[in-house]
């Protein structure tokens, strides 16, 4: 989940992407951090929330997508594995179907900036690096 602080001075985190590119019911992928296994992560715009998640199924481990920022159901309303066809819901990263119902996204805490998408400060990427 996202808190906005625009007046806030800009802080030394990573920045996932600009708000804008993100619309209004919309996901999108990002990567962080260097070296071979860089943080791949997953922005989630939701009834105004920005929301994020590690890029990592809790099924088999397989990023969710097979297509460039290709992660939501046909009716936008769920993030979509395409490898065995899990759903989870935007705002939680919850699995409500398919073969790890129950199990969850790992979020990850993130801030909206003068209008770009930041990862909190409190988040060590190294911590999610795969
Ligand atoms: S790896 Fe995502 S549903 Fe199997």
């Amino acid at each position: 989940m996202s808190t906005d602080r625009p007046d806030a001075p800009l802080g030394a985190s990573e920045i996932v992407c600009p708000l804008d590119s993100l619309g209004t019911e919309d996901a999108r992928g990002f990567q962080l951090g260097g070296g071979e296994w860089p943080l791949q992560g997953i922005v989630v715009r939701h009834a105004g929330v920005v929301h994020a998640y590690v890029n990592r199924c809790p099924h088999a481990g397989h990023p969710l997508h097979l297509a460039q920022d290709r992660f939501l159901s046909k009716d936008r309303q769920f993030l979509v594995c395409a490898s065995h066809g899990a759903l989870f819901e935007l705002a939680t990263g919850r699995c409500i179907a398919g073969p790890c119902a129950g199990a969850s996204l790992t979020p990850l805490k993130v801030c909206v900036e003068r209008h770009l998408v930041m990862l909190d400060p409190t988040v060590n990427i190294a911590d999610y690096q795969q």
